[in-house]
């Protein structure tokens, strides 16, 4: 029986990811995917891309394009934010080193299948980009395309609020189904959360575990108070991402 473990939007928050590792490690997972934005944000882009060229499998997000490439579609404090992590991108301790990570980024797939099962940061339509928010279960018209590109199971992060869509429009939220859901032949999509900033007001970091046909959703607490100490000690990163950890928004 394996247990893998789906991570998504670490956005260089170090304590998060380590305090997360430590419970997939707990928790006996054999494996790790990631659902992309290992950076932005967050005060430790390099630490984080370098545990995450650990994982089996991880996919491009919009914030680590973004750090590679021009952002564009991002509110200022974003911006400042992902020119700031390019800086330390292109700034790291070695040049070999920066060059390993400059290129693990660069080689990221957009997405990742196996058999109906699809991972993407985004959305089945447009994995790098698109949101899907829960309230999206009222535009009858995004989520009849959705499904229909859906093959049965789409796990997805970039929202950052973790919970199961189905095709009868609805949305569950982790804690009102218990934290785990039963997969079966009706098509879902699973939003895995935010490891490095939550936004679905529950400070603590999320992911999945895939076991079989059982997802659970996990909350891990984390020293949240050495994260926004270390955005506040960075000029660059506006003081408002790291207030927004302790509230999970
Ligand atoms: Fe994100």
């Amino acid at each position: 029986m394996v247990r893998r473990a789906i991570v998504s939007d670490i956005h260089g928050n170090l304590e998060a990811l380590k305090t997360v590792l430590a419970d997939i490690r707990a928790q006996g997972c054999t494996q790790i995917l990631c659902l992309g934005d290992i950076v932005g944000y967050g005060p430790e882009p390099n630490a984080c891309i370098d545990i995450a060229r650990t994982f089996d499998s991880t996919i491009i997000g919009n914030h680590d394009l973004a750090a590679l490439f021009d952002p564009e579609g991002f509110s200022n404090t974003a911006e400042q934010a992902i020119l700031w992590t390019r800086k330390q991108l292109e700034s790291g301790d070695t040049p070999e080193n920066c060059y390993a990570r400059l290129d693990f980024i660069a080689n990221l797939p957009r997405t990742r299948r196996e058999g109906t099962v699809m991972f993407v940061h985004g959305s089945v339509r447009n994995p790098i980009n698109e949101y899907v928010f829960p309230e999206d279960i009222y535009n009858n018209r995004k989520m009849e395309k959705l499904f229909s590109m859906v093959q049965r199971i789409c796990f997805q992060g970039h929202t950052h609020v973790p919970g199961v869509f189905t095709a009868d429009m609805s949305f569950r939220r982790p804690e009102e189904i218990g934290y785990k859901f039963d997969l079966g032949q009706e098509k879902v999509m699973v939003n895995v959360g935010s490891v490095g900033q939550p936004r679905d007001g529950d400070w603590r970091s999320c992911y999945v575990i895939l076991e079989d046909n059982t997802i659970h959703f996990r909350r891990v607490e984390y020293d949240v108070d050495v994260t926004i100490q270390k955005i506040y000690d960075i000029p660059d990163l506006d003081n408002s991402l790291g207030d927004r950890l302790r509230d999970g928004r």
